[in-house]
C-alpha cells in the first residue's frame, strides 16, 4: 500500500492508495474515533459498492446509516446540503459522528462541506470513486456547493481525517468519466512535473488499459504533487492558484454549456489547450509545447476546441466572477514550459480575442 501524507500541522491526514482497500476495514476503523457512521454517496455509487463497505464496517460494530443523492453535477447544492443536516438531526447525529464521502468529486465536496458546518465541524473520510476525485479533489481541503450564479461559491477549506483511494473502483468508472479525470491527471505534468508528462507520453496505452501498477503509479504521483503544493499554501494564497491551470477558461465552458453537458474534466481539458495558446500569443510557451499538450490531451479523446457558440464576451462574462481574480483583474495560470507554469494579470482583451 503507498501512503503519501499531507503536513498541515494539526490537519494532516495520510491518503492510501491501493488495490483492495474497501474491504480494508481495519484502516477505515484507526480513522474514526466514536461509533457512529453516516456514508454519503449517490445513486450510481451505492448498488456498486456501498453493501460492501457497510458490511465490512458492521464487523467493526459501527453504528451506520446512509444518505444517498441522486447523481449529477446539479446535486452539489444548497438543498441537498439542508437535506444532509436534516438527515443528521433527525437521526440524532452528535460532533463524535464521522461522515464518509462515497463516490466522486461531487459527493467529496458536498460531505466536506457538511462536515464542515454540521454543529461548527465534525469528521469525515473521502472515499473518492473517479480519477478525478482521486487525484484531486479529495485531496486538499476544498469543499462547497454550487450556486446558481457561479461553480463552487459556497465552500469551505475543511480537511479530511484520511483519503482512503481503491483503485478497484475504477473498473466500474465509464470511459468518458475515466478520460475527464486524465485531463486534471496531464494538468500536474503541465504545470509542474516535465518528467511526470514524459513518462505520461510514455505510458498512454498501459493507463488506458486500466493496468492497475500504472494507475497506482499515476494516482501516487498526482496526490504526492497535490500534497506538496497544499501543505505550502492551504487556502491559496500563492501556489495553490497553479493547480488551477486550464480551470478560469474550463469553469466558463461548464456554466455557459450548463453544469453537466461537458465534465468537468473536459471543460478543463479545452481550458488547458486555450491558457497554452494564450501563453504562445503573449510568447511564453513555445509552439512545439503547445502541440505536445495538445497532442497527449487528444490522446485520452478530451476536446481541444471551445464550443463554437461561445464568443469571447462569453468567456469574459463568466471570468470576471473566477475566485482567483484580485482588484476586479482577471488572472489566468499559463503554462510558460511544459513542467513550468505562473500566475498573469496582464492579459489584454486583444489577446483574449485572438486565441478565443
Ligand atoms: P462526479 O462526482 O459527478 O462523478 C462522475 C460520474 O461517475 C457520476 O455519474 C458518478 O455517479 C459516477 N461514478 C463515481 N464513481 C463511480 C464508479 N466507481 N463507477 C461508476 N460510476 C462512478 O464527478 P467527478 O468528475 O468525480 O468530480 C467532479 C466534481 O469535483 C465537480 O463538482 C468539481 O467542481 C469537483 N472538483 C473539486 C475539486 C476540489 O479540490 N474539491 C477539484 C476538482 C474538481
Ligand atoms: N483543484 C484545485 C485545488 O484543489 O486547489
Amino acid at each position: 500500500m503507498s501512503i503519501i501524507n499531507l503536513d498541515l500541522g494539526l490537519r494532516s491526514y495520510p491518503i492510501y492508495i491501493d488495490s483492495g482497500l474497501l474491504d480494508n476495514a481495519e484502516l477505515f476503523a484507526t480513522h474514526i474515533r466514536a461509533k457512529r457512521v453516516c456514508i454519503v454517496t449517490n445513486t450510481i455509487v451505492a448498488p456498486l459498492y456501498l453493501e460492501n463497505l457497510k458490511a465490512n464496517l458492521g464487523d467493526f460494530d459501527f453504528d451506520i446509516d446512509e444518505i444517498i443523492l441522486s447523481d449529477g453535477e446539479a446535486e452539489k447544492s444548497l438543498a441537498n446540503f439542508e437535506r444532509i443536516m436534516s438527515h443528521l438531526l433527525t437521526n440524532e447525529h452528535g460532533r463524535d459522528t464521522t461522515l464518509i464521502a462515497l463516490g466522486g468529486g461531487v459527493i467529496g465536496d458536498i460531505t466536506g462541506f457538511a462536515a464542515a458546518c454540521y454543529q461548527r465541524g465534525i469528521d469525515f473520510i473521502q472515499i473518492p470513486t473517479t480519477v478525478l476525485s482521486q487525484v484531486d479533489s479529495s485531496v486538499g481541503g476544498k469543499t462547497a456547493v454550487n450556486h446558481p450564479l457561479g461553480k463552487n461559491m459556497i465552500g469551505a477549506f475543511y480537511q479530511p481525517k484520511a483519503v482512503i483511494i481503491d483503485i478497484d473502483s475504477l473498473a466500474t468508472l465509464p470511459v468518458r468519466e475515466f478520460n475527464a479525470g486524465m485531463a486534471e491527471v496531464i494538468k500536474y505534468g503541465i504545470l509542474g512535473d516535465y518528467d511526470f508528462f514524459v513518462w505520461l507520453e510514455n505510458n498512454i496505452a498501459s493507463i488506458k488499459s486500466g493496468d492497475k501498477n500504472t494507475l497506482v503509479k499515476v494516482i501516487e504521483k498526482c496526490c504526492q504533487c497535490k500534497a506538496d503544493i497544499v501543505a505550502n499554501d492551504e487556502t491559496e494564497t500563492g501556489v495553490r492558484a497553479l493547480l488551477n491551470l486550464g480551470h478560469t477558461f474550463g469553469h466558463a465552458i461548464e456554466a455557459e454549456q450548463g453544469y453537466g453537458n461537458w465534465l468537468h474534466g473536459e471543460a478543463v481539458a479545452t481550458g488547458m489547450v486555450l491558457a497554452a495558446k494564450l501563453a504562445v500569443a503573449m510568447n511564453l510557451l513555445e509552439v512545439s509545447d503547445l502541440c505536445r499538450i495538445e497532442s497527449l490531451i487528444k490522446s485520452f479523446d478530451l476536446p481541444l476546441e471551445a464550443p463554437e457558440t461561445m464568443s469571447c464576451d462569453d468567456f469574459i462574462r463568466h471570468m470576471r466572477r473566477d475566485k482567483k481574480n484580485i482588484g476586479g483583474k482577471l488572472r489566468f495560470i499559463v503554462p510558460t514550459a511544459i513542467g513550468q507554469s505562473e500566475i498573469r494579470d496582464d492579459v489584454t482583451q486583444e489577446i483574449l480575442q485572438q486565441i478565443l
